[in-house]
């Protein structure tokens, strides 16, 4: 297995060799009314270390897709062409959008196929992604490099001075992790130990380039970070401990800036931060793992919690000699609706549950991955929601290992977990919630812009093989 040793001297022969690619950036074409983006789901080989050629899969590309820029309020068109020789699918996590152009397991490309969704954007400036959603091969397709990031702009965020020239000062950030062989392939093989904690690697991989580094030429840069990853939950800190602003989490800015020294990212979140450089420094950003998060934060099983959380340089920044001053970081950011859980009409309750571990699974007891002790049955609807309505759902974990819940189709916020109000940074737009290790966590629920009684949405666990092995249940909207 090719190791962080040789991950380091990928490129140069030094760590933090080879510069960090930053994916083409696609407005899409202006088509009447409609802005419409031509997507190509293919397969190629990328060279993440020197005279290796890896067999990996893309959007317009070898590895990963472009930047995705749309506009709230305009009407898109995807044109998603299967040049893979397997079925598979394309979903807009995070967005509001039909049921029929979801891009789930219902909606199957076969290959050669093209398929076009169209829906309105409505949505505030965010950082959202797509990926691969086939019904198990999720994991599988997302792994092999299925994915893309999702910039949604606003006049909000146009009005604000943050920074925001893409490639200079906004920067997306892609975060996974993969294991290679030594033959410099990363095939998609699990173990039973890699479907119950997850897939994850021993390499890091920023938007597709081992262990990279950036060039700093402002003041302060803005990062677009996504975990991407299959399973790894990144905690990320810099090296120098210096602090930074959370400005905005899965669906949107923050109400105010919120200021952190360590971000817990998991599988599906985004979190848009703002970081200060001094002239000629380097900082590495860092998943510095479990350690400093509270002892009940770390899951019953110590070492599940370790594997879950790895520990890795992830990249460099480093920062010219000079640097041009660009904009600052407003005290407002955005102005969020204020929640009130009397407005919901009814609660639901989740549980979500694993198999049991070691002996337990040995012997075949246990269950499976489950929600309210169902696995994912694409005939059976397990909940209708009234469009409009507001809701407090109720998500409980049962089992020894965190787990991300995603919702389609709704940015949601969170109440409480275990019955203490969400950090600051917490406290805005999500749709996708970590739900640790014995705990309860409510968030209030809505589903304003699109339904459909016959063609479902999922909810699940975003660690992918845990999604696969069945952690995911389906609603429709009336
Ligand atoms: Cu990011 Cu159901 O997906
Ligand atoms: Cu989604
Ligand atoms: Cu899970």
């Amino acid at each position: 297995m090719l190791g962080l040793g040789t991950a380091a001297k990928a490129q140069s022969g030094l760590p933090f060799g080879a510069p960090i690619a930053i994916p083409p950036s696609d407005g899409g074409t202006i088509n009447g009314p409609v802005t419409e983006y031509a997507l190509s789901l293919q397969n190629g080989t990328t060279e993440f270390f020197k005279g290796f050629q890896t067999d990996t899969s893309g959007i317009n590309g070898n590895y990963l897709g472009p930047v995705l820029r749309m506009r709230a309020g305009e009407t898109v068109r995807l044109k998603v062409t299967n040049n893979l020789k397997e079925p598979s699918t394309l979903h807009w996590h995070g967005l509001n959008l039909p049921a029929k152009a979801d891009g789930g397991p219902h909606q199957v490309i076969q290959p050669g196929e093209v398929w076009s969704p169209e829906f309105k954007i409505h949505h505030v400036a965010s950082t959202m992604w797509f990926h691969s959603h086939m019904l198990h091969e999720t994991a599988s397709q997302v792994w092999a490099g299925l994915a893309g990031m999702i910039v949604i702009d606003d006049e909000v965020s146009d009005g604000l001075d943050l920074p925001s020239t893409y490639g200079v000062n906004d920067i997306p950030l892609v975060l996974q992790d993969r294991r290679f062989d030594r033959d410099g392939s990363m095939p998609y093989v699990i173990s039973m130990h890699d479907e119950m904690a997850g897939m994850s690697g021993n390499v890091p991989l920023i938007n597709g380039t081992v262990q990279p580094h950036f060039s700093v030429s402002t003041d302060k840069v803005r990062f677009r970070l996504l975990n991407g990853s299959n399973a790894s939950i990144y905690n990320l800190a810099f090296s120098d401990g210096r602090s930074f602003v959370q400005i905005a989490s899965d669906g949107g800015l923050l109400g105010e800036p919120a200021p952190l020294s360590e971000l817990l990212l998991a599988p599906g979140e985004r979190a848009e931060i703002v970081v200060d450089f001094a002239a000629g420094e380097r900082v590495v950003l860092k998943s510095i793992g479990a350690a400093t998060l509270p002892r009940a934060r770390q899951g019953m099983g110590m070492m599940m919690s370790a594997e879950q959380l790895p520990q890795f340089d992830l990249i460099e920044f480093r920062a010219n000699d000079r640097l041009n001053s660009s904009g600052a970081v407003p005290k407002t950011l955005a102005s969020l609706p204020a929640i009130s859980e009397k407005d919901a009409t009814r609660t639901r309750s989740f549980l979500l549950e694993m198999p049991g571990m070691g002996p337990m699974r040995m012997l075949g007891l246990g269950g499976g991955f489950t929600i309210n002790g169902n696995s994912m049955d694409m005939q059976r609807i397990d909940e209708v929601v009234k469009m409009g309505e507001t809701e407090i759902w109720e998500i409980a974990n049962a089992g020894p290992m965190l787990h991300p819940f995603h919702i389609h189709n709704t940015q949601f916020r969170i109440l409480d977990r275990d019955g203490q109000p969400p950090a600051p940074n917490q406290a805005g737009l999500k749709d996708t919630v970590v739900v640790n290790p014995g705990e309860v966590v409510r968030i209030l629920v809505r589903f304003d812009n699109y339904a459909d009684p016959e063609r479902p949405y999922m909810y699940h666990c975003h660690i992918l093989e845990h999604e696969d092995a069945g952690m995911m249940g389906q609603f429709t909207v009336v």
